[in-house]
């Protein structure tokens, strides 16, 4: 299975000055904990980092002071994710039919969950990991007022790992920038253009490191695991 990072974002909402993948967590900087869970995948053989040129010298040194078996790609990020992982997908090897894409902020997932994607991924075309959703969801219009009350039964939280057949989401990309699609994620592309995306159980543990309160909360949760 081929790997694609998305690392080339700023950290906005973090409000540090760098990326906040280069930010230390237990002794380590935030994106070595997602290539040392893709690492000990059993099924992940390739990693492509996509990241900014600024970050290029810090990730690089992080790479090599893993020491990891599985080659890494370095690749140049655009001004979206969105645009990032398109980056990504022209940059794959030929040959790869299919790809999990994990964003590098969410240094919490296992090997496991990975796994479980690349097996799911074997017959189906797109999946993403997600979880059920613990609050009730509102949706709000512009003056603060409630619109509705979506039935908390049928809402997920969509997470990382997501898993494509490389040749459709590719095609789903082309048509997103046809079109000026902007979304959040690549399962919406899948979603616009009317293909099926599964669900496969994520990890409650697997959050997206987002903001400062996210950073302690991760490192409670690595905390407990060693
Ligand atoms: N990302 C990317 N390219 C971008 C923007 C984001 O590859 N142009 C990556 C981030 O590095 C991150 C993932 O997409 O691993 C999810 O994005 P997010 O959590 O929003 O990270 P940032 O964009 O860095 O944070 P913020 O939105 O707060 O600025
Ligand atoms: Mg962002």
């Amino acid at each position: 299975m081929y790997l694609l990072i998305p690392a080339a974002g700023s950290g906005r909402r973090m409000g540090s000055e760098r990326n906040k993948l280069l930010l230390e967590l237990l002794g380590k900087p935030l994106i070595a904990w997602t290539l040392l869970a893709a690492e000990a995948s059993q099924t992940i053989k390739w990693i492509g980092i996509i990241g900014q040129s600024i970050d290029w010298e810090d990730f690089k040194s992080i790479v090599e002071s893993l020491n990891l078996t599985k080659p890494v790609q370095f690749i140049q990020g655009g001004a979206t994710r969105q645009e990032s992982v398109y980056n990504g997908l022209q940059a794959l090897p030929i040959g790869a039919e299919s790809v999990l894409i994990h964003d590098g902020a969410r240094c919490l997932a296992t090997p496991e969950l990975f796994d479980r994607c690349s097996e799911a991924l074997q017959s189906c075309d797109g999946l993403i990991a997600a979880i059920p959703v613990k609050d009730t969801i509102k949706v709000v219009d512009a003056t603060g007022a409630i619109e509705s009350t979506p039935d908390r039964s049928r809402l997920w939280a969509a997470q990382t790992p997501q898993g494509f057949s490389v040749s459709l989401l590719k095609k789903c990309h082309e048509q997103g920038r046809q079109k000026g699609w902007e979304v959040t994620d690549d399962a919406a592309l899948f979603e616009q253009c009317g293909l099926l995306v599964r669900i496969v159980e994520g990890e409650e543990t697997n959050l997206k490191v987002t903001t400062p309160v996210d950073l302690a909360i991760a490192e409670f949760i690595l905390r407990q695991r060693s």
